[in-house]
């Protein structure tokens, strides 16, 4: 069948899977938006017909987490906001948030504007920024206060990690915290502990350790939980939501489960990163292969224990949305690090792989259902990030980001035949279930049974608003429920304090 570049669209007989039910009905797109939904529909008669039938139709996926063309220690990374948005909507991703991630000292509102100029002319689905602190001013302040007022940002992402370079210390993460919550914008947090990290590489070098295994050698799953912990207790303490991006470990993943059931407002990002079938990793011979793995924090090899424990607690809801991290390096710019793990340029992909490798893991293997992958890939970030009931439904007056999915059908990953720029693919050989049968975007047909029909810029710059419901609800009633407040008392008199203390405390 030919890619129809009709706008008026009908998607007949397939079974439309939402966050909350599935049910059988058509769906009829006009101009970008789903206008109708349901049975015996009356729709013009020059509609384009999709036949659905078997097929699952359900919101197209948002990648919370990627990382396109980013400047990272010394090289680029190599899918950019065409390539990688290209490759996001055959794997039924139909919106990616991308971090704007400058030098310490460099204005946010000047990178800010960098990253628009790259995203904008390339993009081949919508688009959303992060924008990550890595230095601490007044000047930052007022200009997170204009992204977020002016500029459709309400998420901040800050590491804890690379110290000298990306890390931010606790008073300074303190007074973020405080600013993100007076914007009702949201916390992102890259936990690690930066500091033990820095003395651990050292000691590895000591140690002759020079190859990728050293990068997760010094970083043991304690380095990262402790840092879940100590930016929940810091956020928490001022009511600022948070959320943990790529949580690759057990007590990490725990660390968040215990504070959501403390009640504090905290999120989860597990990253499809975690669920690659190899069990080597960087602790491959083949250097090349080893380093093609190298991500912060590492993914764990420990023979499927962590994956099975993280895709537990996303189908319990403990966890709450998916990313891939996608941050992709050809074997020569890898090559950076080739006598020393820490000069690798950190990154792997995903952003193609993601909704398979969760139908694959999630799905697939009986730990969550359609509707609960639908919320894990979709629903839930366009929550957290206030674009729904835009995006992440599949209902009437949201855009027609949707992705026709057969979740019978198998495919084997390769970067053979992968649509992403980058020479390298962790998941190589991983079959799974769950393929792309046709993506729309924008209400229009993208890809369809392994051919594309986009150009750059056919997606769009999506602003967000801040005070999203589904994460400030909680935190503004806090702000009255919680507060803090003076016991009053008489002013202390030294004359009558010790009569005032008897009467008062009768002793
Ligand atoms: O290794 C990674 N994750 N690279 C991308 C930057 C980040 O930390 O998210
Ligand atoms: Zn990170
Ligand atoms: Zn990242």
């Amino acid at each position: 069948m030919s890619i129809s570049l009709n706008t008026k669209l009908l998607i007949k007989g397939g079974k439309v899977v939402n966050d909350d039910q599935s049910f059988y009905a058509d769906v009829y797109v006009e101009d970008g938006i789903i206008k109708q939904v349901g049975n015996n529909l009356t729709v013009p008669n020059d509609v384009h017909i999709i036949d659905a039938t078997g097929k699952l139709v359900m919101p197209g996926g948002i990648d919370t987490h990627t990382h396109m063309q980013y400047p990272c220690m010394g090289t680029i990374a190599v899918d950019d906001f065409y390539t990688g948005t290209r490759a996001a909507l055959a794997g039924g991703t139909t919106m990616i948030i991308d971090f704007v991630l400058d030098k310490k000292g460099v204005s946010l509102l000047e990178a800010y504007h960098k990253w628009r100029s790259w995203a904008d002319p390339q993009v081949c689905c919508d688009y959303s920024l992060h924008v990550v602190i890595t230095w601490w001013s007044d000047q930052v302040k007022e200009e997170m206060s204009s992204l977020v007022a002016d500029h459709g940002v309400n998420s901040f992402k800050m590491f804890m990690a690379y110290k000298d370079r990306l890390m931010l210390e606790d008073d300074e993460l303190y007074q973020a915290y405080v600013h993100i919550r007076k914007t009702g914008a949201l916390a992102q947090m890259h936990a690690e502990n930066g500091a033990v990290i820095y003395y651990e590489q050292k000691r590895m070098h000591d140690l002759g350790i020079l190859g990728p295994e050293g990068h997760e050698l010094c970083r043991g799953p304690d380095v990262e939980s402790e840092a879940v912990t100590r930016c929940i207790m810091i956020a928490n303490i001022v009511n600022c939501p948070v959320y943990i991006v790529h949580c690759m470990t057990i007590p990490s993943a725990d660390a968040i489960s215990r504070a959501r059931r403390e009640g504090k407002v905290v999120f989860g990002e597990p990253i499809s990163a975690s669920f690659t079938n190899d069990t080597e990793r960087c602790w491959h011979k083949c250097w090349r292969h080893a380093a093609g793995h190298i991500v912060g924090p590492p993914n764990r090899y420990d023979h499927g224990v962590t994956p099975e424990h993280l895709i537990k607690l996303l189908a319990n809801g403990d966890l709450e949305c998916t990313g891939s991290d996608n941050t992709s390096h050809n074997g020569a710019e890898k090559a950076a690090g080739k006598d020393d793990f820490s000069k690798i340029p950190n990154g792997v992909n995903g952003v193609e792989d993601r909704m398979s490798v969760f139908w694959e893991k999630g799905v697939a293997s009986g730990w969550m259902d359609e509707n609960r992958f639908v919320a894990v890939t979709s629903t839930n970030a366009a929550k957290v990030f206030n674009l729904y009931p835009r995006k992440g439904i599949i209902a009437v007056g949201s855009d027609a980001d949707i992705v026709i999915w057969d979740p019978e059908a198998t495919r084997t990953i390769s970067a053979k035949t992968h649509h992403q720029a980058v020479d390298f693919n962790i998941f190589e050989g991983m079959v799974c279930h769950g393929v792309t049968v046709c993506t729309i975007s924008r209400g229009k047909v993208v890809y369809q049974n392994g051919k594309f029909n986009v150009t750059p810029g056919h997606g769009k710059f999506i602003p967000r608003k801040p005070f999203a419901p589904y994460v400030y609800n909680r935190v503004l009633k806090r702000e009255t429920s919680r507060k803090p407040i003076p016991v009053q008392r008489e002013p202390y008199d030294a004359t009558k304090a010790l009569y005032i203390c008897r009467l008062v405390c009768k002793h």
